[in-house]
């Protein structure tokens, strides 16, 4: 039997072969058949336009969209509207009728927050990923599982009742990048206004900022590796930034530091 006989005709083997593709990392479906991109018939590559008169460019250029970089008024308007939210229920709102950030539009669902907004620990991560996006919560998938056992090794839980024994987690950006790509520092600009609304209706007593992305956004520093374990001081409260889980995934040798980071953790808190 042929391969693809045995994928249409065999359970077993079709899961197989959707496996492996998404362990080379397709994990976004494009179409509802293959296509054979082989046997195409070869197409002549276009020649390169020449460049259009400045004449016939110039009515256009009032029209198009200023680049993101330009945007000024996104970020206005999303500091009045994070401004206006009173609690989180109306900061969800307000984050779900924004309309400037591109990634909405190919986002399933909005990742608002997930655990105790008593918790005296907030947990700030970069954006969602595949099953985050799917499911509409926060860190649930392998680097999610890492971070829960993290925090239970300190006694600290997402699920946990008492404001002591729980996390609360949100991230910097409410919806998914594309193929997992880094948020652009345009985006960053444009979300945080409504992540520093968040932190300031939580009212956590320490940030936990969970690499690069959410250092940057908090402190306007770089360089996760080396801040990690440094404690500083961002809108008024204990910043501790940590490597992200899924870099511990990746590295397990650097999990020494970050136990040594939850044992900091832990001091503080309970200090
Ligand atoms: N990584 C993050 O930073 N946040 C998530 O929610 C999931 C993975």
């Amino acid at each position: 039997m042929g391969i693809v006989t045995e994928i249409e005709t065999d359970w077993h083997a079709a899961l197989a072969a959707l496996a492996w593709q998404y362990d080379l990392g397709v994990q976004d479906v494009v179409q509802d058949t293959p296509l054979n991109r082989y046997s195409l018939p070869d197409v002549a590559k276009p020649l390169p336009a020449a460049p259009l008169p400045a004449a016939a460019i110039a009515p256009f250029a009032a029209t198009s969209p200023p680049p993101l970089e330009t945007r000024a008024d996104a970020v206005a308007e999303a500091r009045q509207m994070a401004a206006q939210a009173g609690d989180l229920a109306a900061l969800r709102e307000a984050i779900q009728r924004f309309d400037h950030c591109e990634l909405k539009r190919g986002a399933r669902n909005l990742v608002f927050a997930d655990g105790l907004p008593a918790a005296h620990v907030l947990v700030l991560g970069e954006a969602p990923g595949a099953e985050e996006d799917r499911e509409g919560r926060p860190f649930v998938g392998r680097a999610g599982h890492l971070l829960d056992a993290m925090f239970a090794a300190i006694g600290l839980s997402r699920t946990a009742t008492a404001p002591h024994e729980a996390i609360y987690i949100t991230n910097v950006l409410p919806w998914r990048p594309p193929g997992n790509r880094d948020p652009e520092p345009a985006e960053i600009d444009m979300m945080r206004p409504f992540v520093e609304r968040h932190i300031a209706l939580i009212d956590p007593k320490v940030i936990v900022v969970m690499g690069n992305t959410p250092l940057f956004t908090l402190t306007g520093e770089r360089g996760i590796l080396k801040a990690r374990g440094n404690w500083s001081q961002a809108l008024d409260r204990p910043l501790l930034p940590m490597a992200h889980p899924a870099y511990l995934l990746r590295n397990p040798a650097a999990k020494r530091e970050a136990w040594a980071d939850l044992l900091a953790l832990q001091a503080k808190v309970q200090g």
